[in-house]
């Protein structure tokens, strides 16, 4: 460790004299002398140190509004609870937080655990299925349900929309865009189904959705590209 001793050994000696100068007025001086570096020099060598801080904070700065570190932040993955904490139902016995519908404040997103059977029909079947679960980032588990993290936001004009357990789907309360569970599009003004982020386990098994990759692509459905059939119960506006 290098220590003012150190440097009294390693150093040219200094004498008495010199060491009450640098230690009260004409130090900088006499040091600089003793050196032979000149007072000119020292101001120039200081402006370079100070503007290359500037610089390299600005530069630091930067990066941090072009990459922020959002790590556990929305923009991020956000990890979640262990898959048991979100029981899958059919599609008619979905009610939100209980079972098959779920909302996590922190990913803004609803996760849906759908279970096949006689209270869910799917539309497709074989490649037409997949290939559509796949665009609209549906994950097949191994246990044969079906995970989906849907995005809170209403792709109308970006009211927050809940799920609606007496209408077994999602109503925005603004203008009264309607969506089915799995965030396909029902009625309404918006011009899409929900938007959807990715989402997977980790190695535990627990849920994580990765708010920063979301899928605003999923067009209104038609007959042919449906996934979900419609939920057969009325929906009052609020
Ligand atoms: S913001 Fe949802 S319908 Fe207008």
């Amino acid at each position: 460790m290098r220590t003012e001793a150190n440097d009294m050994t390693s150093q040219t000696p200094r004498t008495p004299q010199e060491y009450e100068v640098l230690s009260g007025g004409g130090a900088e001086n006499a040091e600089l002398a003793r050196r032979g570096i000149s007072r000119r020099q020292v101001l120039r060598r200081g402006v370079g140190i100070t503007l290359g801080i500037g610089g390299l904070e600005s530069v630091v700065g930067m990066h941090s509004m072009l990459y922020p570190n959002l790590a556990g932040q929305f923009g991020s993955v956000i990890p979640l609870k262990a898959k048991t904490a979100y029981p899958a139902a059919e599609q008619k016995a979905f009610a939100i937080d209980q079972v098959g519908i779920f909302y996590e404040s922190a990913a803004k997103s609803y996760i849906m655990h759908l279970k096949p059977g006689p209270e869910t029909s799917l539309l497709m079947s074989g490649s037409h299925l997949d290939d559509a679960l796949s665009a609209e980032n549906w994950v097949v588990d191994s246990d044969g349900t079906y995970w989906l993290a849907l995005y809170q936001v209403c792709v109308h004009l970006g009211c927050k929309v809940p799920f609606r357990n007496d209408c077994n789907s999602f109503k925005c309360p603004c203008h009264g865009s309607h969506y089915n569970v799995d965030g396909e599009y029902l009625d309404g003004p918006a011009p899409r189904s929900l938007d959807r982020f990715a989402m997977s386990f980790d190695k535990s098994g627990n849920v994580q959705v990765d708010t920063g990759v979301l899928n605003q692509r999923v067009e209104r459905p038609d007959v042919g590209t449906r996934i979900l059939q419609v939920p057969g119960v009325q929906c009052s506006a609020q």
